[in-house]
């Protein structure tokens, strides 16, 4: 029995409920019926052996894995799951080259697990704090160059303005030194049901973490960690318990009808809406481009526009506001925009009207987001990861914060290269960066 059909039922029963949560299935804000907790027969999350499993099996059959676990808190959960997993493997300390350009959720993990990460940056052609994209070359020189061991990389792919890394690559690069890719595909779950798939498990990723809710139609806070078939042998019976470390024994049913929704779509007629979508996005991209407007996205479902015609990114995101579209985020440089098979057509034609119409102009001085600053800069650690993250901490403005120990990293957006990670000191070109992107203080030790 699906998880969708279980819960309907036990609405439909009208039973008494003598049973957590408090609001006992009245619709005060219309969910409340479905909103159960871990009755009889509901089975229970993080040990799984009822109608969960059985949804969770649906969804490792869609993605091909060898297994999947759901989280009714995100990739937030699956990335704390991952790490904590291959720590459990390994029965000891574990060395984790990660790209730096990473999500808040990941430096967490770092300080709660006592990884103190060897940061591999970004070697990207425009230097934007949000981009990701390690190379594979990076990668084999982190491992070969590092003097233990490393037990596991951890990517981001694609990264926030829809850059997609070298996974294949990275992978072959990984596994010929018995080293475990871990990618963070927060952004990425529906590329599996591209033609050909683009989802990590395809390219080779032993673990990966997806945001079922940020590109398929799944409540937020909805994810998977996927294992793949190709992943060390005992890896896939850690993850569940490594979740259960960090997440709330009351997850919400909701979120998992949801993701138990979703995999009944993913199964029937979902990847074709999403093909249907990527074709309509790239309608958009090529209006987009005819304009001489540069959308630098290399993922087929979202567009990120360049704000270097005549407008500040932030500016180009209010403009879009007064024609009644919300775009997903906006820095300086960039706009990022979202789709799905469930935006409408006037969402489409908003944005065709939108960027048809735009006034294009080029100034020579047009403010670059030239951080080749940060990226050649290296700055010095003090404390460890943890120690800075677990310490009390007190926020100043940037141009106080020189010579000081970083508590929080401080970013423009998350996932992106963080301008200081916790531990390390603040320095004058930190600072510069954090001022360029308008960060208004930094949290220091
Ligand atoms: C790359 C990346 N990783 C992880 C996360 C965390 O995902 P969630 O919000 O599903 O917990 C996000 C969220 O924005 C993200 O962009």
């Amino acid at each position: 029995m699906s998880i969708e059909k279980f819960v309907r039922g036990y609405a439909d029963m009208e039973i008494s409920r003598f049973h957590m949560p408090a609001h006992k299935g009245t619709p005060l804000l219309g969910g409340e019926p479905y909103d159960i907790t871990e009755i009889k027969g509901a089975d229970s999350l993080f040990e799984s052996d009822g109608i969960i499993s059985e949804s969770e099996r649906h969804t490792a059959d869609a993605f091909g894995s060898l297994r999947t676990c759901y989280s009714a808190e995100g990739s937030s959960l699956s990335i704390k799951g991952a790490l904590c997993a291959v720590r459990r493997l390994k029965g000891r300390p574990i060395r984790v080259a990660a790209s730096r350009s990473c999500h808040g959720a990941f430096i967490s993990a770092c300080a709660l697990l006592g990884i103190e990460p060897e940061w591999l940056l970004p070697d990207s052609p425009r230097n934007m704090l949000c981009e990701c994209r390690v190379s594979a070359n990076a990668v084999a020189d982190a491992l070969d160059s590092s003097p233990l061991p490393v037990d596991a990389v951890y990517i981001t792919s694609p990264d926030y303005l829809g850059q997609l890394a070298d996974v294949k690559g990275i992978a072959k690069v990984c596994h010929e030194r018995g080293t475990i890719l871990i990618v963070d595909n927060a952004h990425g779950a529906y590329l599996k049901f591209l033609t050909p798939s683009l989802h990590p498990l395809d390219m080779g990723a032993d673990l990966v973490c997806d945001s079922a809710h940020k590109t398929l139609p799944v409540y937020t806070g909805g994810g998977y960690l996927h294992i793949s078939k190709q992943a060390p042998e005992g890896l896939a019976e850690l993850c569940k318990p490594s979740m259960l470390m960090f997440g709330s024994t009351s997850p919400s049913y909701l979120i998992m009808q949801s993701l138990d929704r979703c995999a009944g779509l993913l199964h029937g007629g979902l990847p074709e809406m999403i093909r249907r979508c990527c074709r309509r996005t790239s309608e958009v991209k090529a209006v987009i481009e005819s304009r001489g407007i540069r959308d630098i996205s290399e993922e087929p479902m979202k567009i990120t526009v360049a704000a270097d015609f005549g407008y500040d990114g932030r500016q180009l995101a209010e403009l879009m506001r007064q024609s009644k579209m919300e775009p997903e985020y906006a820095d300086p440089y960039a706009v990022v925009l979202m789709l799905s098979p469930y935006n409408t057509d006037r969402d489409f034609e908003r944005l065709t009207e939108f960027f048809s119409n735009i006034e294009v102009t080029r100034s020579a001085d047009a403010d670059s987001a030239d951080n080749s600053l940060l990226f050649a800069h290296r700055p010095e650690k003090a404390v460890s990861l943890r120690e800075a993250m677990l310490s009390s901490a007190q926020a100043v403005p940037p141009d106080d914060a020189v010579g000081r120990i970083c508590a929080r990293a401080a970013m423009s957006c998350q996932p992106s290269v963080a301008v200081v990670m916790p531990g390390e000191i603040i320095s004058a070109e930190s600072v510069k960066i954090l001022k360029r992107y308008s960060i208004p203080e930094i949290y220091v030790v």
